[in-house]
This record gives structure tokens, C-alpha cells and sequence, in this order.
């Protein structure tokens, strides 16, 4: 029989269109895993909360928590849920939050839940838990599936019981479940967002000084990914982080710190080496052509923050169009998946393109953004015959040196 699940979401065609089996999002797989489970009778859609409380043992909070004007996460999604749910539930209930949310949400969710039964005058156990998700964009159906290990920050042996059983199907590993108290498991999602961002800036920053000092950064990183203390994992120097995690959840730790009177330097740092890291494609473009793109055409591979999705938010991309667009030139743009997404955040200013190979007709420079697969092995003929200049500028090095070279190109990389 399996979990039932019940999505409720305020937004109406959201909601029909899930019906109707549309999917919002582009996630491989997803659209997939969804036809089945409602074909099973698994999975349902609802706009009406009030409604679904009445069959649920576990409710989920996973609405959005964008940063507001000083960086801080906005808690005014979480907190209407949190009223939604005091306004309507009957029995004992687990309201466990997904979303990303400062140290002592939980404890305003359960404080909201109880004013609203308060103003009923009615007494409902229930209680409030911490699930953080660790998922990643574009592997999120496995990262959920067979996760690293699960956070769950409870305070009662009852909410502990219920979510152990709820998590059972996925804990091959039975220690993969990690119980804490609340405020634990509110603080592990930011720190270890933080600490990812932290290995990408400091990478970052190595291969910037890799460059100046002539070291190769991708040696570098083999060199010390080795060690098991440090790991191979999220080392890859680049054009900077983007996506709507990294950026707002450190900018949300460094707030949250501010708060309680500390200060969060490690953090600061992280976050001014990306901001600089997203000019670092413009940079050397500007170098290569000593300073001067005006009336010029650039080639651009990629414009989602990462592969395998359609997400721009922060994405080193729009930097780097804005830039180039103000320095006078044209760009020419093609990705597999976000062209859409692109053209609704920024209109027509850049020329979309029906394949890679179109984006070089006339182009003096090619910027590699992002790094899908069908760049990977791109025909270095065909780009030679389209391009004005043979100049390839690898934001994500992913090119073999060697290689560009022996096919006639200029070839610069990240460190
Ligand atoms: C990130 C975390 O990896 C997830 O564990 C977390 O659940 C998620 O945020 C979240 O808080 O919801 P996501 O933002 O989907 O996931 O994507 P990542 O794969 O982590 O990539 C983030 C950015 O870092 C991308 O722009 C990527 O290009 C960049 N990156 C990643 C590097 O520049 N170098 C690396 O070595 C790895």
C-alpha cells in the first residue's frame, strides 16, 4: 500500500495543473515518479489544507523562505501554514518543517499552532519536528530515495516514533536516521550549506591564485581530494555558486549570527569570493580582448545555475549577460533545458539559439557557463568554420587543454 501523500499548494492552477499531470519544475525523472504514484492512488493534490488535515498523521511544511531585504529568511509562508494548521486540526498530528529556517522556527510553529487552538478554546495534542532536506537540484528523486543520512529534531518519544515509521521504507542503513533535538537539526541544513559554499569560494580562491602563480588547480584538487579527511567531493573550482540554496543560506547564517551579536567571518568571505567569482568568465574575456567587446558577438553555452535543471536563480549566467551587454557586446545563448526560464527573466536582450553549434555563427569568444553533458565532446571543425576567433573560455573546466589546443583554439580555464 505504501504512503499516501496529499500536495496542497495556495497557487489553484498549480494545483489543477498537477492534476492534469503538469509538472512545474524540470526534474529528471520526476514528471515519471509522479504519473505513477497518482495512477497507484498514492499521491493527490489539493488547494483546501482544511480538508487534508483530517486524514493525515504527518504534515509537512515545505513552503518557500526567500530572503528578505537584510538577507534574513522571511518566515511569513511558514508562519500562515503554522495558522492554517492551528485553525483546523482535530487529532494528534506531527507538523514537521522542511523548508530552511532559522534556529527557533519550530518554536514560533508550535507557539502559532497553539494561539490559533487558544482562540478555539479547543485542546489538540500535537507536535512539531525538523526535517531538513538535503536533496540536490537535478539528482533530487535519488539524493531522496537513498539519502546520505536523514535529520530529524523532535521533542517528544511520540513524534519519534511516528517519523522513524514513516522513514522506515527508506533506511536500508538503519543508522542513517539521526535524531537530534530541534534547534540541532535547524542548525545542521545552514551549516552544511555553508560548509559546501566554504570548499567551493576556497577553491575558488586557489585557483585564482593557481593562475597567478602557474599551478593548475584541477591537480591541485586531485592532490588534496585524496586525503579522506578532506574528500573529493564539491571541490570544483568555477565561475561561482549559484542556485537558490548556497547563495540565501549563507547570507541567512551570517544574519542569523548578526542577531545574537557574532559575527560570522569564514562566512563573509565565502560569500565575497563568489560574488567576485561570477566575473571571473567577463574578466578574462575583457583581458583577451584588451578591455574592449563593443559591437563584438559571444558565444554561451549553458545558463541554468548547474546541469539537469532549468533553475537561473543567482546563476552565474545572468552576470556575465548583464556585463557583457553593458560592455557593448552581443551574446548568443543556448541551453538544453532553461532558454525558457532565461527569456522570462530577461526578455530578448541575448539571441536564443536552436543548437550549440548555432550559437558560434560569428562569435569571437565561446563562454562555457554550465555544464551539461552534450558539451562535453563538443566538434571542434564545426566551431572553427562558424567562429570569427578560435577562443574558448572554459568557466567550468571541463575541456582537455591538450586537446583545444592541438584543434587550433585559444583555450582558457579556471585556474
Ligand atoms: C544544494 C546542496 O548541495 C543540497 O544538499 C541542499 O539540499 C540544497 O542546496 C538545498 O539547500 O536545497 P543545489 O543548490 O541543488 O543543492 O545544487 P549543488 O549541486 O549543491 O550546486 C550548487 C552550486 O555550486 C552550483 O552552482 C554548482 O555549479 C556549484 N558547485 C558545486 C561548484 O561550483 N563546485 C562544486 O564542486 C560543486
Amino acid at each position: 500500500m505504501g504512503i499516501s501523500v496529499t500536495c496542497v499548494d495556495v497557487d489553484e492552477r498549480k494545483i489543477e495543473n498537477l492534476k492534469n499531470g503538469i509538472i512545474p519544475i524540470y526534474e529528471p525523472g520526476l514528471e515519471e515518479m509522479v504519473h505513477k504514484n497518482v495512477k497507484a492512488g498514492r499521491l493527490k493534490f489539493s488547494t483546501n489544507l482544511a480538508e487534508v488535515l483530517d486524514d493525515v498523521e504527518v504534515v509537512f511544511s515545505a513552503v518557500g523562505t526567500p530572503p528578505d531585504e537584510d538577507g534574513s529568511a522571511d518566515l511569513k509562508y511558514v508562519l500562515a501554514v503554522a495558522k492554517n494548521i492551528g485553525e483546523n486540526i482535530k487529532k494528534y498530528t506531527v507538523v514537521v518543517t522542511k523548508s530552511t529556517v532559522p534556529v527557533g522556527t519550530a518554536k514560533k510553529v508550535k507557539a502559532t499552532i497553539q494561539a490559533e487552538l487558544d482562540k478555539r478554546g479547543e485542546q489538540v495534542e500535537f507536535d512539531v519536528a525538523s526535517n531538513p532536506e538535503f536533496l540536490k537540484e537535478g539528482a533530487a528523486i535519488k539524493d531522496f530515495m537513498s539519502p546520505d543520512r536523514v535529520v530529524v529534531g523532535v521533542e517528544s518519544d511520540k513524534a519519534r516514533r511516528r517519523m522513524a515509521r514513516l522513514y522506515k521504507p527508506f533506511m536500508l542503513v538503519n543508522d542513517r536516521l539521526i535524531f537530534t533535538d530541534i534547534p540541532s537539526a535547524e542548525m545542521i541544513k545552514y551549516a552544511a550549506n555553508s560548509m559546501l559554499a566554504t570548499r567551493i569560494s576556497f577553491m575558488n580562491d586557489i585557483a585564482n591564485l593557481c593562475e597567478l602563480v602557474g599551478a593548475d588547480v584541477n591537480m591541485v584538487r586531485k592532490g588534496i581530494g585524496t586525503d579522506t579527511r578532506i574528500g573529493k567531493k564539491f571541490l570544483y573550482a568555477g565561475c561561482g555558486y549559484g542556485g537558490s540554496c548556497f547563495p540565501k543560506d549563507v547570507k541567512a547564517l551570517i544574519k542569523t549570527a548578526q542577531k545574537v551579536g557574532y559575527e560570522m567571518e569564514v562566512l563573509q568571505a565565502v560569500e565575497s569570493v563568489n560574488e567576485k567569482q561570477k566575473s571571473v568568465l567577463f574578466n578574462k574575456l575583457m583581458n583577451r580582448f584588451n578591455g574592449d567587446i563593443k559591437g563584438k558577438t559571444v558565444a554561451m553555452w549553458g545558463l541554468a545555475f548547474k546541469p539537469e535543471t532549468d533553475d537561473m536563480r543567482e546563476a552565474p549566467a545572468l552576470v556575465l549577460i548583464n556585463k557583457i551587454i553593458r560592455a557593448g557586446g552581443f551574446v548568443r545563448v543556448y541551453d538544453p533545458i532553461a532558454m525558457p526560464e532565461c527569456q522570462r527573466r530577461i526578455g530578448d536582450k541575448v539571441t536564443y539559439c536552436k543548437d550549440m553549434y548555432e550559437t558560434a555563427i560569428d562569435a569571437e569568444a565561446l563562454l562555457l557557463v554550465t555544464e551539461w553533458k552534450e558539451f562535453r565532446m563538443p566538434s571542434y571543425p564545426v566551431l572553427a568554420k562558424a567562429m570569427v576567433n578560435k577562443v574558448i573560455i572554459d568557466g567550468r573546466n571541463i575541456y582537455d587543454a591538450k586537446e583545444v589546443a592541438e584543434n587550433g583554439f585559444e583555450y582558457y580555464k579556471i585556474g
